[in-house]
């Protein structure tokens, strides 16, 4: 059989992680796709940086709008990041260039999502992102195949395992928020714009793709009622705690009669609750559905190998043939957040 051959734009932490798993597990990759899984090209801001892994079977592209238009490819798997510039302006030419689409990308798809859907729908072609939502957590294939038949009430969880490292070390060490901060940022667990993480924007980047899946809506970042963790102070959760609660940056998505919902705040959640439990920089999702009732779903967040996993899981899905719409049903039908409404007044 034909190999499926990729293009990997960006080599940081993800890309670095989904090489690795191609060139240590090619036989294993081969069984379960039904092809081989080869990587034609790469693209990266620093060729030269020093990754652990050998690159030089591969031609190399400067630009990832080039790679993304090379003919030598079948598959664009953008790694880059950014809810602007290269990304989109890549992922854009791969997609009218007959490509389909891996990306890791939440930004750009909880932004620009409806018009990429509608983009790689026009041109027969798919965008795959479970990478995006949750690092290793399987949450995107969950929701668009296995839970297929439900109506689904509602979508929540922790999605910032950094928020979650912040939170949980206020309060097992009595630490205040300022130090805690200051930690994670020494420990590199923080994004370049921390805003991102502790304003929980990143989050709610996540949030929005769950919720599009979740509820047949278009992706609306705009919507997200966000509030961050940058004023829990050591105060509240001490507080909470008494009462038998702890704090969580938690993102909850439901149909209402008014519309969808979507929020990201820090809130109450019983300590002996599985959210309540969840420790340091993992992530947690809780799905329910009208007959599977309620799942829920626990992992590494972020992280070379687990969100590696994630994108090879679309990787080999691709390798399958298995074509699934973007946001689990053709882009056309999705509707807006204020026009879907529960059925149920
Ligand atoms: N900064 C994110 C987190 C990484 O802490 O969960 C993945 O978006």
């Amino acid at each position: 059989p034909k190999p499926l051959r990729l293009g990997i734009a960006g080599l940081g932490t993800v890309g670095t992680g989904t090489v690795k798993i191609i060139q240590n597990h090619a036989a294993l990759l081969s069984k379960r796709a039904g092809r081989p899984i080869a990587i034609t090209a790469v693209s990266a801001r620093d060729r030269h940086r020093n990754r652990d892994i050998d690159l030089s079977d591969y031609a190399w592209e400067a630009d990832a709008r080039v790679l993304a238009a090379r003919e030598d490819i079948d598959v664009f798997v953008e790694l880059i990041g950014g809810d602007e510039g290269i990304a989109r302006e890549a992922m854009t030419i791969a997609l009218k260039a007959g490509k389909d689409v891996v990306t890791a990308n939440k930004a750009l798809l909880a932004i620009h999502g409806q018009e990429l859907a509608e983009l790689a729908e026009a041109n027969g072609r798919l965008i795959r992102f479970e990478a995006a939502v949750a690092g290793g957590i399987p949450v995107i294939k969950a929701m668009t195949e296995s839970l297929a038949g439900n109506q689904i009430r509602r979508v929540m969880g922790v999605m910032n395992g950094t928020c979650n490292y912040i939170l949980t070390r206020m309060e097992n060490a009595g630490l205040p928020y300022a130090e805690v901060f200051e930690e994670a940022r020494k420990l590199g667990y923080l994004e370049a714009d921390p805003t991102l993480d502790v304003g929980g924007i990143d989050a709610s980047h996540k949030l929005t793709l769950l919720a599009s899946i979740a509820f047949g809506t278009k992706p609306a970042f705009n919507a997200v009622e966000i509030e961050g963790i940058e004023r829990v102070s050591i105060d509240d959760i001490r507080r909470a705690a008494d009462m038998g609660y702890r704090i969580k940056l938690l993102g909850v998505a439901q149909m209402t009669a008014r519309g969808l919902e979507q929020r990201m705040s820090p809130c109450l959640v019983p300590a002996d609750s599985p959210l309540g439990q969840l420790q340091g920089g993992t992530n947690m999702i809780v799905v329910e559905g009208d007959s599977v009732g309620q799942i829920v779903l626990r992992g590494a967040g972020a992280g070379e190998g687990p969100t590696a996993s994630a994108v090879m899981s679309d990787v080999i899905e691709i390798a399958r043939n298995v074509r699934l719409p973007v946001f689990g049903q053709p882009a056309s039908t999705l509707l807006s957040s204020q026009a879907a409404r529960t059925a149920v007044p």
